[in-house]
Formats: C-alpha cells, sequence, structure tokens
C-alpha cells in the first residue's frame, strides 16, 4: 500500500460474509494474513471477544502502523507480524502455536476512495 491516506476511506470488503463464516464458533487463536488497515480485524475482535490471540500478519509496515492504531482498543490481544502470510508455519511458531482455530486471507482489487 504505501500510503497512509488509505486508510480514511477504507471499508474492508465482504465483511459481513466473512464475519458469518465465524459465526457461532468459539475462538482463541486466529491468524489473518493481509491486514491492510484492519478492518476485517477489527470486525472479528468485536463480534469474538472471546479471542485471546490475533496474530495479525502483513509484508507493508505502513499497513502494519495504520492498522496498529485502528486496533489499539485490543492491544493486549493482537500481536503483529510484519512478513509474509506464506510463512505461516515460521511465525505460528515463533509464536509458540501449532495451529489456530481462525484464519483468514484478502487480497485482490479493491478501491479506496
Ligand atoms: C486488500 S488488503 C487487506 C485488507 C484488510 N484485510 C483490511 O481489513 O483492511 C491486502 C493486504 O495484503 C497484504 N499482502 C498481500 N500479499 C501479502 C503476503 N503474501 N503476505 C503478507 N501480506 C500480504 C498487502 O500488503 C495489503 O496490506
Amino acid at each position: 500500500m504505501g500510503d497512509r491516506d488509505f486508510n480514511a476511506a477504507h471499508v474492508p470488503v465482504l465483511q459481513e460474509e466473512m464475519l458469518a463464516m465465524f459465526e457461532g464458533l468459539e475462538i482463541k487463536t486466529f491468524f489473518e494474513g493481509t491486514l491492510g488497515a484492519g478492518g476485517h480485524a477489527e470486525g472479528v475482535l468485536k463480534a469474538h471477544p472471546e479471542i485471546e490471540r490475533y496474530i495479525a500478519c502483513d509484508r507493508d509496515p505502513v499497513a502494519l502502523e495504520i492498522a496498529g492504531e485502528r486496533l489499539a482498543p485490543w492491544k493486549d490481544k493482537v500481536e503483529f507480524v510484519r512478513g509474509d502470510f506464506r510463512d505461516l508455519d515460521r511465525h505460528l511458531k515463533e509464536k509458540g502455536l501449532q495451529a489456530v482455530d481462525g484464519f483468514f486471507l484478502t487480497w485482490g482489487c479493491h478501491r479506496c476512495n
């Protein structure tokens, strides 16, 4: 992304559909591999207050900075990882995790205005 301005109008795509996938599940640990501006993460954390650890990965440091501000209310639960989601196994290992209860990726086309 590389541009903090995208955050102002960035709306996560298919947020309701994404949350529906996890509805009714008891989630303690979650891995998101494409954190972006943190909109999906915010939705998941609001819908699942039982989450204890939200591993939030993105390869873009600007995205991580923006999401960090957005997710400040959950700072005790969110653990940021700068890296590629393809290294999922290593990221989890470094966190002392072998598996997670929830997993989410999104990427492709999106508009920011
Ligand atoms: C469409 S945005 C994600 C939207 C985000 N879920 C939200 O709620 O704002 C895509 C993000 O995926 C990140 N990304 C793309 N490929 C990646 C990869 N292989 N590993 C980690 N992050 C990646 C980009 O840096 C970008 O921040």
